[in-house]
C-alpha cells in the first residue's frame, strides 16, 4: 500500500480497487484484503459518509448530508487511487452500488481501468417503481433513523444459509450499517435513483470483465447478470453457491478463488 511508483514490485502487481456496496463500508472486503496473494496490490475505498469517512454528528443533520452521485463517487475513487500512488490502470472490483460506481469510473476515467469485476450489480437504471421505493426509504430513514433499514437490508443481502448459520456475519453487517447516519442513507438512495443507465453501453466495454453473482441474489439476479455478460465483449459470469447479494462475505473462499483465477488471466 505504501509502495511508490518506482518500486519494482509494482511491475508485477495486479493493482486492484475494491468499492463497497450500500450501506456498507470498505471493511466488507476484509477477507479479500487478508487473503489475496501478495503480488496483488489491493486497496479498498470508503465512499464519503461510510466507514472512517462517516459524517460527524454535527454534519449529519436530519435534513440531509449534501449532494452526491455515482459520478462524484467515481471521481473520489480516482482521487483515492492517486493518494495511494496508484496511477496506472487498475482492476476495479465493485459490488452492487460499488458496481454502479465502477461503470462511472469506466465512463469518466477509462484510462485508469485495466479490467473490471462486477459483483451483484446491474447496468440498468431504476424503474419508476424502483424510484418510488427508494424515495419512500429515503423519507422513512430521516423520520425513523438508520434502524429502519437494517433488518430489511439483512434479509435482502444474505442468503438463507448465511442468515441461519452465520450469526457473526449478521452481527458484523448490523454494526456496519448502524455506523451509517440517516442523512447518508437518504442521500445515497437519492443518488442511486438518479444514476445513469449503462445497458446500451455494455458492448462498448472492451476491458476484460468478470461478473460475479450469488446464486440466491434476488436484487441483481443471476439471470440479469448473465444478460449483461452476454453483451460485454470480453466477459464471463460466475455464480457463487451458498450466497445471495454478498458473495465476498458469505462465501469468501469461492469468491476469492474466482477472482484469483480471473486476475491470473490479466496481462
Ligand atoms: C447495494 O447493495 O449496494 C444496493 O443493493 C444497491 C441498490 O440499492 O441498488
Amino acid at each position: 500500500m505504501n509502495a511508490s511508483r518506482s518500486d519494482p514490485r509494482l511491475n508485477r502487481a495486479k493493482n486492484l480497487l475494491f468499492i463497497h456496496g450500500y450501506p456498507l463500508d470498505r471493511s466488507m472486503w476484509e477477507l479479500q484484503l487478508l487473503s489475496l496473494p501478495s503480488e496483488i496490490q489491493a486497496v479498498a475505498v470508503n465512499l464519503s459518509g461510510f466507514g472512517e469517512n462517516a459524517l460527524k454528528p454535527s454534519e449529519a443533520g436530519r435534513g440531509g448530508s449534501g449532494k452526491c452521485s455515482m459520478e462524484s463517487y467515481a471521481d473520489r475513487c480516482i482521487q483515492f487511487l492517486d493518494q495511494q500512488d496508484m496511477f496506472d490502470p487498475v482492476v476495479i472490483c465493485g459490488l452492487s452500488m460499488g458496481g454502479y460506481v465502477a461503470f462511472e469510473i469506466w465512463n469518466r476515467h477509462p484510462n485508469r481501468v485495466k479490467a473490471m469485476i462486477l459483483c451483484d450489480t446491474r447496468a440498468a437504471a431504476d424503474t419508476s417503481e424502483g424510484k418510488a421505493l427508494r424515495k419512500s426509504i429515503a423519507d422513512r430513514v430521516l423520520q425513523e433513523g438508520t434502524e429502519a433499514v437494517v433488518k430489511p437490508m439483512i434479509e435482502k443481502l444474505l442468503g438463507k444459509e448465511s442468515r441461519l448459520n452465520n450469526q457473526m456475519l449478521v452481527q458484523k453487517l448490523t454494526e456496519m450499517m448502524h455506523r451509517v447516519t440517516p442523512a447518508t442513507i437518504h442521500r445515497d438512495q437519492i443518488a442511486m435513483m438518479g444514476r445513469a443507465d449503462f445497458t446500451l453501453r455494455l458492448p462498448e466495454i472492451k476491458v476484460p470483465c468478470l461478473l460475479v453473482v450469488g446464486e440466491e441474489d434476488a436484487i441483481s439476479t443471476p439471470v440479469e447478470m448473465q444478460g449483461m455478460a452476454d453483451v460485454i465483449p470480453n466477459a464471463r459470469l460466475t455464480i457463487i453457491p451458498r450466497a445471495a447479494h454478498l458473495p465476498p462475505m458469505e462465501n469468501p473462499i469461492a469468491f476469492n478463488a474466482e477472482i484469483e483465477k480471473f486476475l491470473a488471466t490479466i496481462a
